[in-house]
């Protein structure tokens, strides 16, 4: 393996998306095998129970992997974490062959690919573009894709409910507040999270944030005050902009969340090589396959389960899926102008996030 190359992979591979822009991985070479260790303290996060998120995450980086050796002129073969029995820092290694570069159609968008949080133009996507993203799953076994082009109130209103959810609960928002960069040298400086820029709320809601990091105690006051109804607002401006959904599921539990990643990513490489944006909107689904399958934990409230419960029958008919199949991620998809510089994440380099074996 010429560590040039493989350097050029992990780089290109390096932009594979995580939730807050956590960048759970770390890359080890050891002459034979690259070993992908997950790193847990930076994964943790009250959404990622068992690391579930993690192993959906683990889906699109190997998705990026692969794309990037084989325009490199490799051929990667993965040889997966076993879900059932999952370490917290869990191995996935990967062996490579040596074949001829073949242009990856999709090579392009990996750089391109950014989420969008702002809302969409009025504009309903071109046909050519759903049918092909629908076509995307039939390479897949265990994880389905399904487009909703035209969203009811009923699935909206869902949406809108489940995002308040997920930002009422305490630990969540402490969560994401832990990635937010409030300034620039400190987004430039870590080379993760998310600058507040990018996170598509106004400037009032990004100082109410930054008190709350800085003092905690103010969360509680925040909160009597009606910090919930921003965010309401917020998600209903975004999910009433003219907008496609697609919602991924997966056939059973864990082991095909790490396939049903592979997917969601190839289809989000997809939509950002003819021009579409999108945004993740994990609340509405994420949470939903965390009630199915673990219902007890200390993270739902009662009135929780019970959104979650008529969640999935409104995903159902929405999306038109079986009642077998397991919704796992939604992403919300349409057209918009090119982000802005200030908008966009980092990714920490190839020299911090690789290493090579004496
Ligand atoms: C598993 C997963 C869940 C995510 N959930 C959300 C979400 O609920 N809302 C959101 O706005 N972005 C979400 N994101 C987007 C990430 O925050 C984003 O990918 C990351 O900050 C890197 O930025 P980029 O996509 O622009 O490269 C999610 C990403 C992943 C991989």
């Amino acid at each position: 393996m010429d560590l040039e190359i493989l350097k050029k992979i992990i780089q290109k591979a390096s932009w594979a998306p995580s939730g807050d822009n956590c960048q759970p991985w770390r890359f080890n070479w050891n002459g034979k095998q690259l070993k992908i260790y997950h790193i847990e303290v930076r994964a943790h996060h009250s959404l990622n129970f068992n690391n579930q998120v993690s192993l959906f995450t683990l889906g699109g980086l190997i998705e990026y992997l692969h794309i990037a050796s084989l325009h490199y002129g490799y051929e990667p073969t993965f040889t997966l974490p076993d879900p059932t029995n999952l370490d917290p820092n869990f191995l996935t290694q990967v062996h490579f062959k040596k074949t001829t570069p073949q242009p990856q159609p999709l090579f392009e968008a990996l750089s391109l690919r950014a989420t969008d949080r702002r809302p969409f133009k009025n504009t309903p996507l071109d046909e050519k573009i759903v049918n092909n993203l629908l076509s995307v799953s039939k390479d897949f076994k265990q994880a389905n894709a399904y487009v909703c082009t035209a969203p009811s109130e009923e699935l909206k209103k869902y949406l809108v409910a489940s995002e308040v959810l997920l930002f009422s609960n305490k630990a969540f928002l402490f969560d994401i507040i832990k990635w937010v960069r409030f300034r620039n040298k400190e987004t430039i400086d870590s080379k993760d999270g998310l600058p507040w820029r990018n996170l598509g709320v106004g400037l009032r809601e990004t100082i109410v944030l930054w008190l709350i990091k800085r003092y905690p105690k103010l969360y509680d006051l925040f909160k009597h005050m009606g910090m919930y109804n921003q965010v309401s607002l917020a998600a209903q401006k975004l999910v009433k902009s003219h907008t496609t959904f697609i919602c991924f599921t997966v056939k059973s539990n864990e082991n095909h969340l790490i396939e049903s990643g592979r997917l969601a990513l190839r289809s989000w490489l997809l939509l950002a090589k003819h021009g579409v944006s999108a945004q993740p909107m994990s609340s509405g689904a994420m949470l939903l396959y965390k009630q199915i399958v673990y219902p007890k934990d200390n993270f739902s409230t009662k009135a929780m389960t019970t959104h979650f419960n008529n969640g999935r029958l409104i995903l159902q008919s929405s999306f038109g899926f079986s009642e077998s199949e397991r919704p796992i991620w939604l992403l919300r998809v349409g057209l918009s102008d090119p982000l802005n510089n200030n908008m966009k994440t980092y990714r920490r380099s190839v020299d911090q996030i690789f290493e090579v074996e004496a």
